[in-house]
C-alpha cells in the first residue's frame, strides 16, 4: 500500500516518535510505501508533499514537533477542498491516510472517512481534553514542564512575598492546570470546567500569606470568573471557529493585588509547553500509538482512531473521538480543592 501521513493542529511532543514507529513498522515488516504530508490538511489540499523512508526518520524520536510541518487548515472550510483532496490522493496513488491529530484534525478525517477516503486517526494534544482515550501523548510533557516552572516559581515568590499566577494552556479542559498544579503543589488551581469567584481566591491567596508562604495559583486559559466574562486576546478566529485566549492570568493577577494589597505578577507559560523534546512517557506511548495505527491500516480497519485504555492500545470509531471533549470531572477537581489556600 501507499500510505500518506499528516500531523495537524498545534504541535506536540511525540508527534516524531508517531511517525517513525508508523514508517519503521510499515515498511519494514509490512512492505508499505509511505509519502508525508505537509502542514496538516494543507498538505493534501494542495499536493504538497515530502519524502519518508527509514533514513527520513532516523534520528527523530526526541524531537519535538513534527517534521512534516502542520497548520490548522479546514478543507470543509475551503471551496471545493474535499474534491481537491481526492483528487491529489488519487494523483499520488495514495491508498489510506493516517491523520495525527486533535479534534478539528479527527474531526476532518471522521468525515472524510464518511466521504470514502480509507483513514486512520492517531490522537494527540498537549491538552489530554479528546474523548475515547484514557491519554493523550504531549500531556505528560507539557505537565512536566508546567510543574517545573511552578517549583522554580515558589521560591522566587517566596523571597518577595509576592502572589505569582501561572498562566497553562487549556482552552475548554483544564487537565494541564489540574495536573501541574497538584504535583507543583499550587495554592489555587483555576479551570474552564468550574468559574471561579475571584473573592474567594483572593482569600486562598491571603491565607497563604498569614502561613508565611507566598501562593502560587495555576490559571487554565480557558478559566472565566463567575461574572462569566471571559477575556480574550483579541477576537481573532482560527479557520476552526476558535478564538484566541490569553489575559486571564494578568487580569486575575491585577484583580488579586487590589484586593490583597500584596504585589502578584503573571508568568504565562504559553507555547513553552508545547515544544522541545518529550518525556519518556509521551515517546513510549506515541511510539506504541504510532504502532497501532499502522497495524490498522494494515487490516484495513478504516474510520478508527487509536487510543490507550488502561495499558492496552485498542481501536475506537474516529467518530466516537471526535463526539465530545473530555473535560475534568468534578470529583478530580474536589480532590485538588483540599490544598487551596493551605
Ligand atoms: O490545542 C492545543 C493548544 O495548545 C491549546 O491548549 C491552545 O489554546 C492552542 O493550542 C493554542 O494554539 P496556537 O497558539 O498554536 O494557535
Amino acid at each position: 500500500m501507499r500510505i500518506g501521513v499528516l500531523t495537524g493542529g498545534g504541535d506536540c511532543p511525540g508527534l516524531n516518535a508517531v511517525i517513525r514507529a508508523v514508517v519503521r513498522k510499515g515498511i519494514d515488516n509490512y512492505g508499505h510505501e509511505f509519502v508525508g504530508f505537509r502542514d496538516g490538511w494543507k498538505g493534501p489540499l494542495e499536493g504538497l508533499t515530502r519524502p519518508l523512508t527509514v533514513a527520513d526518520v532516523r534520528g527523530i524520536l526526541p524531537r519535538g514537533g513534527t517534521i512534516l510541518g502542520s497548520s490548522r487548515t479546514n478543507p470543509f472550510k475551503i471551496d471545493g477542498g474535499v474534491e481537491r483532496i481526492k483528487e491529489n490522493l488519487a494523483a499520488q496513488g495514495i491508498d489510506a491516510l493516517i491523520a495525527i491529530g486533535g479534534e478539528d484534525t479527527l474531526g476532518v478525517a471522521a468525515k472524510l472517512h464518511d466521504l470514502g477516503v480509507q483513514v486512520v486517526g492517531v490522537p494527540k494534544t498537549i491538552d489530554n481534553d479528546l474523548g475515547a482515550t484514557d491519554y493523550t501523548f504531549g500531556f505528560d510533557t507539557a505537565v512536566n514542564i508546567a510543574m517545573e516552572a511552578i517549583d522554580r516559581l515558589h521560591t522566587t515568590a517566596e523571597s518577595h512575598h509576592r502572589t505569582l499566577v501561572v498562566e497553562v494552556m487549556g482552552r475548554h479542559a483544564g487537565w494541564i492546570a489540574l495536573h501541574a498544579g497538584l504535583a507543583g503543589g499550587a495554592n489555587v488551581i483555576l479551570i474552564p470546567e468550574r468559574e471561579f469567584d475571584v473573592e474567594q481566591v483572593a482569600g486562598y491567596v491571603e491565607k497563604r500569606f498569614q502561613h508565611q508562604y507566598a501562593p502560587i495559583v495555576v490559571v487554565a486559559e480557558g478559566a472565566h470568573p463567575l461574572e462569566g466574562q471571559m477575556v480574550l486576546h483579541n477576537q481573532e478566529l482560527d479557520s476552526f471557529g476558535h478564538v484566541r485566549l490569553g489575559g486571564i492570568g494578568q487580569w486575575l493577577a491585577e484583580q488579586l493585588e487590589e484586593r490583597t494589597g500584596k504585589e502578584a505578577r503573571t508568568v504565562v507559560l504559553g507555547h513553552i509547553q508545547r515544544g522541545g523534546t518529550p518525556t519518556a512517557f509521551d515517546r513510549v506511548l506515541a511510539t506504541r500509538m504510532g504502532l497501532g495505527a499502522i497495524d490498522a491500516v494494515h487490516d484495513g480497519d478504516w474510520g478508527k482512531m487509536v487510543a490507550i485504555h488502561g495499558t492496552d492500545i485498542v481501536r475506537v470509531a474516529l467518530a466516537e473521538a471526535v463526539r465530545e471533549l473530555k473535560t475534568v470531572p468534578t470529583e478530580r477537581y474536589t480532590e485538588a480543592e483540599v490544598f487551596f489556600g493551605s
